[in-house]
């Protein structure tokens, strides 16, 4: 009997998501021949939820280590919506059991971030043989050291601040570069130290405006009349940090600003005289061909799932632990994130190295 072995991504994509596919598929291949039959769930759980899957052809995994994007299509099927019936009236978890069951699935491997996780957990709790795999470009995921996709887009928004360096020191102007991460400042943290930022703020350090003119006026005062900041798109600064998210998009939405970018631009040009521009990369950060890193990774991770799926070892996610991969239990992980903590290492290197962090 042939093991049946589904695969979908779920949530946000990022660059490494077919690397990863591919990667399963292929140790699949193999270690078990013709003894096995992927399945591939379109648009992550939403596919799973409404029976759109297909049985794939070893072809389909071919041709696509350096490809973006996902092969499978992705969605964003919230969490906290799955156990509420809606008004299509479809009750979510026991529809994603049904399709399970109807697929005559072995096993189900999810590909995605926090939310994915959860959703995973809950349904290996619900009986099902889950195994995840973390992909974020936000590297936030609990219990590894690293996610597929997050060094693809340190490369790309490093690449976005060099080339506003250069403008910057043009014309003496301040550049605040917004990057992706509304919780976790890992990307900006990374990518402003590989950039040389002289500002990073990030959610989990809260900044004062007076803070970040000091350190802009310090380098006017020795010369330097353009100044570079990484900004995550999350930051927020210390009044901010003591309301509730509801109040903070409340204030934003009066003052006409979703992220703090804006803001922090026009105070800037307000309190020190300095021109000062804005450039935000957006979904660019998530966009092209994994980095070689990244193409490793993935490798890595999904060559290990596939020994995963015939070890039948379920329950569990693929995790990078001080450089060994390995696995954490679904239960252990779901519903938590890894946040900057406040002696990260990387930290201290931004501060040693004199760059302000708010
Ligand atoms: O979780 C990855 C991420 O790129 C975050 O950094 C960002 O806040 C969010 O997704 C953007 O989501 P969307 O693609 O739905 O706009």
């Amino acid at each position: 009997m042939k093991k049946r072995v589904g695969i979908l991504t779920s949530g946000g994509d990022c660059p490494g998501l077919n690397a990863t596919l591919r990667g399963v598929a292929k140790a699949l291949y193999q270690r078990m021949e013709d003894n096995v039959q992927i399945v591939g769930i379109s648009n992550g759980y939403y596919g799973l939820i409404h029976g759109e899957w297909r049985d794939m052809d070893p072809k389909e995994f071919s041709g696509i280590l350096t490809v973006g994007g996902t092969i499978l299509g992705t969605r964003r099927t919230p969490y906290k919506l799955m156990r509420v019936i809606g008004p299509d009236n479809v009750d979510k978890v026991e529809a994603m059991k049904k399709h399970y069951a109807e697929m005559k699935l072995d096993c189900l491997l999810c590909l995605g971030g926090n939310g994915t996780h959860k959703t995973a957990n809950l349904l290996s709790e619900e009986g099902l043989n889950i195994i995840g795999l973390p992909k974020t470009i936000d590297n936030d995921i609990y219990g590894t050291d690293v996610t597929f996709g997050f060094h693809s887009a340190v490369d790309i928004a490093t690449e976005a601040i060099d080339r506003v360096h250069t403008t910057a020191g043009s014309h003496s102007r301040c550049m605040v570069v917004e990057l992706m991460g509304n919780k976790a400042g890992w990307l900006t943290l990374y990518a402003g130290i590989a950039g040389g930022a002289d500002i990073i703020l990030i959610p989990e350090l809260p900044y004062t405006i007076e803070n970040v003119c000091a350190a802009i006026e310090k380098r006017a005062s020795k010369g330097k009349r353009f100044s570079i900041l990484a900004v995550a798109e999350g930051a927020y600064d210390v009044k901010e940090a003591r309301m509730k998210k509801k109040e903070r998009m409340a204030l934003r939405a009066e003052e006409g600003y979703t992220t703090a970018t804006n803001r922090i631009a026009k105070d800037i040009e307000r309190l020190t005289g300095i021109e000062t521009r804005i450039c935000v990369p957006g979904h660019m950060q998530r966009g092209g061909s994994p980095s070689p890193y990244d193409r490793v990774l993935a490798t890595q991770f999904g060559s290990y799932a596939a020994k995963m799926v015939e070890d039948e070892n379920y329950g569990i996610t693929i995790a990078m632990k001080n450089n060994h991969v390995g696995e954490n239990k679904l239960s252990d992980i779901a519903g938590k994130s890894r946040l900057v903590p406040e002696s990260h290492g990387m930290l201290e290197v931004a501060r040693r190295m004199g760059i302000c962090t708010g």
